[in-house]
């Protein structure tokens, strides 16, 4: 029941250790093409097309758009964690066309994934602990920098949650357990795929909260994968639009969401309740 463990964030900014600051972008991606095969017709098509975009240091991107607009296919692919496609990504400056299996392997930490299932995501033969344990076995040094119970403090649950299986953990409980493994691995860039659309209405405001928090005390770069309109204001600097694997609308998120240049844009908009977006400026 002992759920929420209160950090204050002032605290955990003492005590975090921030990742350095660099000039080098954490992810660029040039004219990225990803070719799926329809399951269907057999037909090859385009589930992203030509899309570039840019994340820096510390910075917040979300990518929108509808049910199938290759949302997920970019993130894989500009991950190195799905089909690669065609185009270029350099994931902190590294080619992965160019990138050796080696320097991969060593960069993997630095990116961490965040999906919208918590318990898919977890290995539902492993307690909390044992799941922890083998994530440090993988990379002692690096995630040294703090204790267990300390970490499960970090995302707000108690430590008594440790020894439970994934079956026995709320949505919100998984999905915390979730970043807190990603926040082990102090990365330089979080991907979160629709990370609260699977949880709980009265638990997706606190996962969100979680994230920004982690935003402010890490300064690793967020890409946020949603097609929810309103979490990627609230937690987000730039946004891009995609529509049928291509990115349509590009910019701050105040000014696509105050000024949509894009009809598909603005129908996103529309189909969001209230004008709010319009009017915040
Ligand atoms: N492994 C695959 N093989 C064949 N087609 C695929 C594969 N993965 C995705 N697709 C198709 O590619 C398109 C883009 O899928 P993707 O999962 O990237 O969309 P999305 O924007 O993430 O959607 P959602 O919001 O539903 O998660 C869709 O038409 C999907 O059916
Ligand atoms: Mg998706």
């Amino acid at each position: 029941m002992s759920e929420v463990v209160e950090t204050g964030v002032p605290g955990d900014l003492a005590r975090h250790p921030r990742t350095p600051a660099s000039d080098t972008p954490v992810l660029e991606v040039d004219d990225l093409v990803v070719e799926h095969r329809d399951g269907g017709t057999g037909a090859v098509f385009r589930a992203v097309d030509q899309v570039s975009l840019r994340i820096a240091a510390g910075e917040s991107v979300a990518v929108v758009g509808e049910s199938g607009s290759g949302k997920t296919t970019l993130a894989m692919a500009a991950t190195g964690l799905g089909p690669r496609g065609q185009g270029d990504v350099r994931l902190l400056g590294h080619s992965l066309s160019a990138i050796s299996r080696t320097r991969l392997r060593r960069l993997r930490p630095e990116v961490q994934v965040v999906f919208q299932d918590p318990h898919g995501s977890l290995d539902p033969r492993q307690s909390v602990r044992s799941g922890l344990r083998e994530l440090r076995a993988l990379q002692p040094e690096r995630t040294s920098w703090i204790g267990d119970a300390d970490l499960l403090g970090r995302v707000r649950l108690a430590a008594d949650l440790l020894d439970r299986y994934p079956h026995q953990l709320s949505g919100g409980q998984a999905q915390r357990v979730c970043i807190a493994r990603a926040l082990l691995m102090r990365p330089r860039l979080i991907v979160a795929d629709e990370p609260t659309s699977g949880l709980d209405v009265s638990v997706q405001a606190d996962v969100l909260a979680l994230l920004r928090q982690i935003r402010t005390t890490t300064g690793a770069a967020l890409l946020m994968i949603s097609h929810d309109l309103a979490v990627v204001r609230s937690l987000c600097d730039v946004v891009h639009v995609m529509y049928r694997g291509r990115v349509v609308e590009a910019g701050p998120c105040d000014r696509v969401f105050g000024a949509p240049e894009n009809d598909y844009t603005r129908e996103l908009l529309a189909a969001m309740p209230g004008a709010r977006w319009r009017s915040r400026r």
